[in-house]
C-alpha cells in the first residue's frame, strides 16, 4: 500500500510568490512593476464608451492581401477600420503601410483604438533562422531566445506587433507535416523552448512589452493539434485527460508562465469536442487553473469550421459556441462581427461574455504599448537598418550550425579535407534556396538565401566543385505540381550523378524534402526519402567506391532512413536552416564547426512505427524483458520496435566518455532534493559540445509510468582531454504525474535516474533513489 503525497504545500508556496492567480514565480517576475489597476481602469473606461458593433469589431481579425506595394489590407479594409468594425489584421506588414493603417484606426475611427497587426513570424522575419524543429536540435535555449529576439526586432520595425508563434504542439508522428514548426516530441524539452521563445519575442517583463523591438507572442495551437490521427493534418485527435495534462499541455503552461499574452485555438477536435469550442481548455484550465489573463485567437476560419465539425448548424451558432467557450477573437471569417450582434440583442448570447472578451483584447493592446504610441512599430528608418543586417545574418549562421545533427560518421568520413582537388555535389536540393528557407519563412526572400552548393564553392575556392542535380529540381509552380515533382521517380539524372561521383575525390550527396513537403497541409503517409532518391544514393555510393561520400539531409520531419543507413557511411541531418543554410552546412562539412546537435524527435526505422517516441509506456507485454515470449509480446513481425536513431541522439567529430552517475542521497523526503552528478570527458582530439541528458523512471506508481522521461539537460563545451562534472537537481515537483484523482501527484517509492548522450545511451547508466513519505 502506498500513500499519496499531496503537493498542496508546494502549490501554495508557488501561488503566494505570484502576482497573478495561479501563476508561478516566473510569471510573477514577468508582471512585476506593471500597474494592473491602472490598466483595468483604462480598459473599463474605454469599454463603457463602446457600442456593441465596436466591441465585436475588436474581436474580429481579417487578413490582408498582396497589393502592388506589398501586403496590405484589402480594398474594403480601410472602411472597416474607420467604422471600428475590425480590431486586427494579419498578413499586413511594412513600416510605411502599417503606419497608414494605424492612422486610419487611430485618427479616423470614432474611438481611435489601434490595430493589432499579426503575422506568422515563426523562425525569423527577413533573416530566416532554422525551422523550429531544427533549432530545437541545438538544445541551446539561449540561441532560441536570441533567434526569437532578432525575429521580433525585425518584425516590429516593419509594423508587426504580434506574432503567431511559438508553435508549441508536441508531435510524436513524423507523418504530420507541422512537426517542423515545433520543438518535437518531448514535453520537457518543448516547455523549455516554449519559454525561451516567448521571452525572445516579448522580452523579460510586461512593462518592456511596449518597446519597439518586441512583439506579442502566441502559443499555438491549443490544444492537441499534433495528435491528429494517422498524422493527417486537421484530423480528429482523441486522447485522455492524462495525456492532455502530462504531454500536450506542459509547453503551453510554460509559455503562459513566461508571459505569453495570447494563445491560438487548434483546428482539431479532441474526443468529440472541437478545440475552438472547448470551455474545458479555456475557462477551466487556462484561465481558472493557470490564471491566464491574455486572449485567445481562433485559428484561420476555425470558428466557421465548427459547422463542418458538425456542432453548429449556422455561422451564428458557430460564433456563439466559440465565444462562449472563451475564444475571444475570430480570424478571417468575420463571424463575430457579422453574426453575433443579433444573438446579443435577442439575449441568446449574454453581453457580459462579449465584454469580457473585449477587456482581454484591449488589455493586450495596451500592454503592447499601442495606446501610448501606435506608430512605434512602424519605423521606415529602423526597418531599413534592421532587416537582414550583417549581425542578424551572422546570428542565423551560428544558430544554423548548432542545429545540425551528425547521425552517423563511420570511418570518420567527416569532416572533409579542405584541399580536395575535386568535389562532386549531387542533389537538386543543394541548389534550392526556397527549400533552404523552410516552411513559414516569414518575409524571407529566396534570392537572399544561400543554399549548400554556392556556399561550398565559396568555401573551397581551390577545389573544382562539380554539380549534378540527380533528381528533378522543383519548379515554382502551383502547389500540386510542386508536390508531384517532389515525388518524381524520374531517374534520368542518375547516370550523370554516378559519373561525377566516380570521378571526384569526394562526394556530398544532398537528399531530403522540398519545403512544400513540410509544414501545414503537408502530411505524408510514408516518411521515406521521396521519389527515386534512395535509388540515386545507391548508384552514387557504389560509383564513389572508396572515396568519401557525405550524405547531407535537408528536410522538415524525422525521416524513415533504414535503406539509406544501410549504405551510407556518414549522414548529416541539416534540416531547413534558413537564410544562412549553405554557409552553416559548409562550416560543418569542412570542420570549421564541430556538430553538437541532438535529435528532438525519434527517427523511425520504418514509417509504420509511427507514432514513435522515446517516453513510451512499457505495456503489459514488453518485448525486451528477460524471458519474453517469442510471440505474445508487443512488437511487429516485419520491422523492429526500436527506432533507427533515438531521441537525443547526435554524434560529434570528437568522442565523449561518461562516468557513472552519483547521487547526493539515496533517500529524500517531500521537501528534499537529490543532486545527480556525472563526469563527462572529451576523449577525442577536437573541442566539442556534448548535450548531457538526464532521464527519470518512476519504478512503481498508481498510473503507468513511461520507460524514461527527460528531466534536465546541459550543453557542455569540452576541450580535448577535458572533464567536467555536470550536476542536476531533482525535487519531488519534478516527479509529478496526473494521478488517479485528476490532480498532480507524487508518490513515494523508488526512482531510477539515467544520464547519457541520448535517450538510448542513458538507459545503460543508471542510479536509484527513494522518495519517502
Ligand atoms: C495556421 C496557423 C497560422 C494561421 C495564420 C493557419 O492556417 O494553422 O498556425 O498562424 O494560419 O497564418
Amino acid at each position: 500500500m502506498r500513500y499519496l503525497l499531496s503537493l498542496l504545500a508546494f502549490l501554495l508556496a508557488v501561488a503566494a510568490a505570484s502576482a497573478q492567480p495561479g501563476a508561478g514565480p516566473q510569471r510573477a517576475a514577468f508582471y512585476e512593476g506593471y500597474d494592473l489597476d491602472a490598466e483595468a481602469a483604462f480598459v473599463e473606461s474605454l469599454l463603457a464608451r463602446m457600442t456593441l458593433e465596436e466591441k465585436l469589431g475588436q474581436l474580429t481579425q481579417y487578413t490582408g492581401q498582396w497589393a502592388v506595394t506589398g501586403p496590405a489590407v484589402p480594398e474594403t479594409g480601410e472602411d472597416e477600420i474607420r467604422a471600428g468594425r475590425v480590431g486586427s489584421f494579419l498578413n499586413v506588414y511594412g513600416a510605411d503601410y502599417t503606419r497608414r493603417a494605424q492612422e486610419v484606426a487611430v485618427e479616423e475611427s470614432r474611438l481611435g483604438i489601434p490595430l493589432l497587426i499579426g503575422y506568422d513570424v515563426v523562425h525569423g522575419f527577413r533573416t530566416v533562422f532554422p525551422v523550429p524543429l531544427a533549432e530545437t536540435a541545438s538544445w541551446n535555449l539561449d540561441a532560441a531566445e536570441e533567434a526569437a529576439r532578432i525575429a521580433a526586432r525585425e518584425a516590429a520595425a516593419s509594423g508587426i506587433n504580434w506574432t503567431f508563434a511559438p508553435m508549441v504542439d508536441i508531435a510524436r508522428d513524423g507523418r504530420w507535416g507541422r512537426i517542423v514548426e515545433g520543438a518535437g516530441e518531448d514535453p520537457y524539452l518543448g516547455s523549455r523552448f516554449a519559454e525561451a521563445r516567448v521571452r525572445g519575442f516579448q522580452g523579460p517583463t510586461l512593462s518592456g512589452l511596449a518597446s519597439d523591438s518586441t512583439v506579442v507572442a502566441t502559443a499555438k495551437h491549443f490544444a492537441g493539434y499534433g495528435f491528429a490521427e494517422g498524422g493527417r493534418d486537421y484530423n480528429t485527435a482523441d486522447f485522455s485527460e492524462r495525456t492532455l495534462r502530462e504531454v500536450v499541455l506542459p509547453p503551453f503552461h510554460a509559455a503562459v508562465e513566461a508571459g505569453a499574452q495570447t494563445l491560438m485555438s487548434a483546428f482539431n477536435e479532441i474526443g468529440g469536442v472541437p478545440a475552438t469550442a472547448d470551455a474545458h481548455l479555456y475557462d477551466e484550465i487556462l484561465r481558472d487553473e493557470w490564471g491566464f489573463d491574455g486572449f485567445i485567437i481562433a485559428d484561420y476560419t476555425a470558428v466557421r469550421e465548427l459547422m463542418y465539425h458538425g456542432i453548429a448548424a449556422d455561422s451564428a451558432e458557430a460564433g456563439r459556441r466559440a465565444l462562449s467557450a472563451g475564444v475571444d477573437m475570430s480570424m478571417v471569417d468575420g463571424i463575430y462581427a457579422r453574426n453575433l450582434p443579433a444573438l446579443v440583442e435577442s439575449g441568446e448570447l449574454p453581453l457580459a461574455v462579449v465584454d469580457e472578451a473585449v477587456r482581454r483584447v484591449l488589455r493586450v493592446k495596451r500592454r503592447a504599448g499601442l495606446f501610448e504610441d501606435p506608430y512605434r512599430y512602424s519605423d521606415a528608418d529602423r526597418e531599413a537598418r534592421t532587416l537582414l543586417s550583417d549581425a542578424h545574418r551572422a546570428a542565423a549562421r551560428d544558430v544554423a550550425r548548432q542545429s545540425v545533427v551528425l547521425l552517423k560518421n563511420d570511418g570518420d568520413v567527416l569532416p572533409l579535407r579542405r584541399d580536395l582537388p575535386t568535389l562532386a555535389v549531387i542533389g537538386a536540393l543543394a541548389a534550392d534556396s526556397v527549400s533552404a528557407m523552410g516552411s513559414w519563412a516569414g518575409a524571407g526572400r529566396w534570392p537572399e538565401t544561400t543554399p549548400i552548393l554556392p556556399a561550398l564553392r565559396e568555401a573551397l575556392p581551390d577545389t573544382d566543385v562539380r554539380y549534378a542535380p540527380g533528381y528533378p529540381a522543383i519548379p515554382r509552380a502551383p502547389f500540386l505540381e510542386m508536390v508531384e515533382a517532389a515525388f518524381s521517380t524520374d531517374t534520368s539524372g542518375h547516370d550523370e550523378a554516378a559519373r561525377l561521383a566516380a570521378e571526384a575525390d569526394a562526394v556530398v550527396l544532398v537528399l531530403g524534402e522540398h519545403r512544400e513537403l513540410t509544414g501545414e497541409a503537408a502530411s505524408r503517409a510514408s516518411t521515406e526519402l521521396p521519389g527515386a532518391q534512395l535509388e540515386l544514393a545507391r548508384r552514387v555510393i557504389a560509383a564513389a567506391g572508396d572515396r568519401p561520400v557525405a550524405v547531407v539531409l535537408t528536410n522538415g520531419r524525422p525521416l524513415a532512413l533504414s535503406g539509406l543507413d544501410a549504405i551510407a557511411p556518414s549522414i548529416l541531418e541539416a534540416w531547413h536552416l534558413g537564410t544562412e543554410m549553405g554557409p552553416a552546412v559548409a562550416d560543418v562539412l569542412l570542420g570549421y564547426h564541430n556538430p553538437g546537435g541532438k535529435l528532438p524527435v525519434t527517427f523511425p526505422a520504418a514509417t509504420g512505427q509511427e507514432p514513435i517516441y522515446y517516453n513510451r509506456k512499457r505495456t503489459g507485454r514488453p518485448h525486451d524483458v528477460p524471458g519474453a515470449s517469442d510471440k505474445y509480446v508487443s512488437r511487429y513481425l516485419d520491422v523492429p520496435v526500436e527506432p533507427l536513431y533515438p531521441f537525443g541522439h547526435g554524434l560529434s567529430y570528437t568522442t565523449f566518455a561518461y562516468g557513472a552517475p552519483t547521487l547526493s542521497a539515496t533517500e529524500i523526503g517531500v521537501d528534499g532534493a537529490v543532486e545527480v552528478s556525472v563526469d563527462v570527458t572529451n576523449t577525442g582530439d577536437r573541442a566539442g559540445v556534448e548535450v548531457v541528458q538526464l532521464y527519470v523512471r518512476d519504478e512503481e506508481r498508481t498510473t503507468t509510468p513511461p520507460v524514461q522521461e527527460l528531466k534536465g539537460f546541459e550543453r557542455v563545451e569540452l576541450a580535448p582531454g577535458e572533464t567536467q562534472t555536470v550536476t542536476f537537481t531533482l525535487a519531488p515537483a519534478d516527479l509529478q504525474f496526473w494521478g488517479m484523482d485528476n490532480e498532480w501527484t507524487v508518490e513515494p517509492g523508488w526512482f531510477t535516474v539515467m544520464v547519457g548522450g541520448s535517450s538510448l545511451d542513458a538507459l545503460g547508466r543508471a542510479a536509484r533513489f527513494e522518495l519517502i513519505d
